[in-house]
């Protein structure tokens, strides 16, 4: 039997005074007197140089909240500087967590403090991986409450296998209301459990690990999702004394363990596990399609060029070359200005296959690419905004059932266009160092969400682009 408990008074003010200074910002938007930053690119140039690849943002939005469940403080290293890194600090630090800066990509972190179980409305609404404060809250206190999540506008985006596998672990939705927009977890016992997704899901598979990882008993994870940052998440877990096993395979083991604590005696609580986050796959990935689109020559450092096989594969495809240096954490890609670029085409799937993250990206150089190329969107059923931005820049796309068709070759010039959502916003970058002529790209703050100083970087390998 599910219990029904009504939010308390004061949490549902707080609520109320986060919607009104929400839909005060929309309206803000609205009369064009916030978020007037844009980037200003102009098109044409080459890329060449090395460019370094930061720490990727969906493992660092899931081992963030995951410090919740150590016992001892630890130091994450690499973590992007963007704004959803921002965001979990924030709400560590609400919770009552201890956060210290130590350089532009360091934190020490400690929760020997934590008491509250709430995530702020405001901040869970920001960006979709607040979920993964639910799975630690959880397994941590044996309760969490937390808004839905917010994030990108992909199409629906339920977290129904969050739920399941979080039910199965022991816990109770204290709120009933199947249209509520608020979670609110209780168990008053954590316990292991056999969860099979019914799809797969990045977050629903590390949220199950967050919440499964002290849960006495044995844990099985079923049709797991396979993405380096799950491998990441349970390496960075397994370091502080978990017992994961089969991350990054489709079925993952856990055996509960009492005390995340690395190999620290008891009471040790000035010791500090170093850990740091694997390098962020997608912005490695759309280095490299910039490189390509404005028939570049770019090395791009500091990443794991297994993670990139799939974008690798669609690139060489097209005539690109792309070497894969293992020794030196690095990718070359270049393609001349009289190599033959030729369509392609693609279907996103879950990792190892091609991310959809990557889809508006290689859509966007695919206009360059001669032929048509299909893409078919497996993930998300709203993915395809940003072809309208670019059909203002002269692409010719047309949107199918699942899909688009792209009629490449005759390549871009420069226009205002909108980046819609994160990786449209990235396809937008992409498609202005390509184009002919000045881009403007405005909501850039759905670009800085998970792109660390962008303009900066890419300015290293010779793009005329700047922040205005
Ligand atoms: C994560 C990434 C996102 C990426 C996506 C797919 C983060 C913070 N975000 O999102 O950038 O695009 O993986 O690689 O890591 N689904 C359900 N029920 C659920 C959960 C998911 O039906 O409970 C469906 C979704 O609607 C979608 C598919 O499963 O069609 C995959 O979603 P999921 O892997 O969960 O994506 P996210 O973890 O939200």
């Amino acid at each position: 039997m599910i219990a029904v408990r009504f939010a308390d008074k004061k949490k549902n003010t707080e609520q109320d005074s986060d919607w009104n200074q929400m839909r005060n910002i929309s309206r803000a938007q609205i009369r064009g007197e916030k978020n007037v930053e844009k980037f200003v690119i102009n098109g044409g140039h080459p890329l060449k140089g090395e460019i370094l690849v930061s720490g990727a943002k969906n493992s660092a939005v899931a081992i963030l909240p995951a410090a919740l469940l150590l016992d001892v403080p630890c130091m994450i290293e690499n973590v992007p500087d963007i704004s959803d890194v921002k965001i979990c600090l924030k709400v560590l630090k609400g919770l009552g967590a201890e956060v210290k800066a130590l350089g532009n990509d360091t934190y020490w972190i400690s929760c020997r403090n934590v008491t509250d179980y709430y995530v702020p409305y405001k901040e869970a609404k920001k960006m979709r991986a607040s979920y993964y404060f639910l799975g630690a809250l959880l397994g941590r206190c044996h309760n969490a409450r937390a808004a839905m999540p917010g994030g990108c506008p992909l199409g629906a985006r339920p977290i129904d296998q969050h739920l399941k596998a979080f039910e199965i672990l022991g816990a109770k939705q204290l709120i009933e209301d199947q249209q509520s927009d608020i979670v609110e977890l209780h168990a008053d016992r954590l316990h292991g459990g056999r969860i099979s997704m019914d799809v797969v899901s990045v977050g629903a598979t590390m949220n199950a690990i967050l919440a499964a990882v002290k849960a006495p008993g044995i844990t099985i994870i079923e049709n797991a999702a396979k993405e380096p940052h799950i491998v990441d998440l349970a390496n960075f877990l397994n370091y502080m004394g978990a017992h994961i096993k089969g991350a990054g395979t489709d079925v993952i083991k856990i055996q509960g363990v009492e005390k995340l604590m690395g190999n620290a005696g008891e009471g040790s609580q000035d010791v500090a596990y170093r850990y740091a986050v694997v390098p962020d796959q997608i912005e490695a990935g759309t280095f490299m399609i910039a490189a390509a689109a404005t028939r570049g020559d770019v090395l791009i450092k500091g990443v794991i060029p297994k993670h990139l096989e799939a974008i690798s594969a669609k690139l060489r495809d097209c005539g690109v070359t792309v070497e894969e240096l293992d020794d030196e954490e690095a990718v070359r890609v270049c393609a001349s200005a009289d190599s033959k670029l030729t369509a392609t085409n693609i279907k996103t799937e879950p990792y190892p296959g091609y991310p959809t993250d990557m889809q508006p990206q290689m859509a966007t150089f695919l206009t360059i690419a001669e032929g048509e190329s299909s893409i078919i969107e497996n993930v998300w059923e709203d993915r395809f905004r940003y072809v309208n931005e670019l059909r203002k820049m002269g692409a010719e796309i047309d949107i199918t059932q699942n899909g688009a068709i792209v009629r490449g070759g005759s390549g871009l010039s420069g226009a205002s266009v909108n980046a819609c959502d994160l990786r449209a916003g990235a396809a937008m970058i992409i498609a202005g160092l390509m184009a002919d002529g000045c881009t403007e790209i405005t909501e850039i703050q759905h670009i800085e969400r998970g792109y660390a100083d962008i303009a900066a970087k890419l300015r290293g390998i010779g793009a005329d682009m700047k922040k205005v």
